[in-house]
């Protein structure tokens, strides 16, 4: 249960984009701050700090910028079945990482 509101959390945050961060009211900002730590500590190896994905990693495995056109449009189920199963072959699914916080 708790794992699924963070994880719909996080899609949501990141799905609306990453400049939401420091604009939100005061409630919604603590949650923002748990979700973008775990973004922190889970997404940004790959795909940096702010999505762009110009990191070593991101460099080598070529992907695209979280915030870009495409990748917004994709469905909040299509990025559950992302973030829980992975993608291609250099992302791996999340699930049991997630689960462990
Ligand atoms: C090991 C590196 C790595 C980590 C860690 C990682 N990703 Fe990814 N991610 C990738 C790669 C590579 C792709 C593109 C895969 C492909 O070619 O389909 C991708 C694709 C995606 C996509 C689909 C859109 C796109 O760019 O193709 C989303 C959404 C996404 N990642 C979100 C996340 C989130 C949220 C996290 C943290 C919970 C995360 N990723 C962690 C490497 C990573």
């Amino acid at each position: 249960m708790l794992r699924t509101i963070a994880i719909l959390t996080v899609i949501s945050v990141i799905g609306v984009g990453f400049l939401t961060f420091g604009a939100a009211p005061p409630v919604a900002a603590a949650a923002q701050d748990d979700v973008k730590q775990v973004y922190l500590n889970k997404c940004a190896v790959c795909h940096g700090e702010d999505g762009a994905g110009k990191t070593a990693k991101g460099k080598k495995l070529k992907m695209k910028d979280v915030r870009a056109p495409e990748v917004q449009k994709m469905t909040p189920e299509q990025w559950t079945n992302v973030i829980l199963k992975g993608s291609g072959q250099d992302m791996d699914g999340l699930r049991k990482t997630l689960a462990r916080r």
